[in-house]
């Protein structure tokens, strides 16, 4: 039978021994999976992702990640380049001088050459219409334009799995559109973190529900 590409197992997490977010919680999401994550400000998703992505270790308990047990940094910084993680906050996704040089980081870290990047960034900004906000600088776009200009940086990657962070934040119809078109015809895999329930109805065959630290099932 096939594995799971995310696999969570009885962890357990609290932020500086304050009370634990998480008991024993388990979570799976297997390739071509389209998974939504719903629950109350504080809940714990922001938390859940960074401890998926690695950025946070939990007390114990064990997260897999394309098939293999991850535990120490190298473990994780060896697959988190397949993993698309769109942060909540757009604004620590950009860091760099202009937008252009925020898509190209990714890919050139990767090794790819100068002009496959340059096709790259063409390719993603056209695709989700951000090619004029490309000399841009993140403090000079609004809510919307850098959820997507954080997006396109993630999309350069080409990663097998998207872990997206509140991705609607900000978005009028017309961004918002971009990105349902973006889920239906370019990512495979996710996970989405949202409170926009008619959005996760829309883009996920199945939702949870994080409440006291426990995940219910809720389509
Ligand atoms: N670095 C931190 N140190 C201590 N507590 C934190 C830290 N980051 C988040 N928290 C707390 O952990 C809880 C869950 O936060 P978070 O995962 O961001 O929730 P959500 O994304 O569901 O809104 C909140 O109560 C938050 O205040
Ligand atoms: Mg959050």
């Amino acid at each position: 039978m096939k594995k799971p590409l995310i696999e969570v197992k009885n962890l357990t997490f609290s932020y500086n021994g304050e009370k634990p977010l998480f008991e024993n919680l388990e979570f799976m999401l297997y390739e071509g999976e389209k998974v939504g994550l719903k629950g109350k400000t504080g809940a714990g998703k922001t938390t859940l992702l960074y401890l998926i992505m690695g950025f946070l270790k939990p007390q114990s308990g064990e997260i897999a990640l394309f098939e293999k047990p991850r535990k120490r940094e190298e473990d994780f910084a060896e697959v988190r380049t397949k993993l698309g993680f769109l942060f909540q906050d757009p604004e620590i996704q950009l860091f760099c001088p202009t937008i252009k040089e925020d898509i190209a980081f990714g890919p050139l870290n990767l090794g790819l050459k100068r002009e496959e990047v340059l096709k790259i960034i063409k390719e993603v900004s056209e695709y989700l219409g951000i090619s004029h906000l490309l000399e841009r600088s993140v403090l000079q776009l609004s809510g919307g334009e850098k959820k997507l200009c954080a997006l396109a940086s993630v999309m350069a990657m080409c990663p097998q799995v998207y872990l997206l962070d509140e991705p609607t934040a900000g978005l009028d119809e017309v961004y918002k559109e971009r990105l349902y078109r973006f889920l239906k015809e370019r990512a495979n895999t996710y996970l989405i973190v949202s409170h926009d329930s008619d959005f996760l109805e829309e883009t996920c065959e199945k939702i949870y529900y994080l409440e006291d630290g426990n995940l219910k099932q809720i389509k």
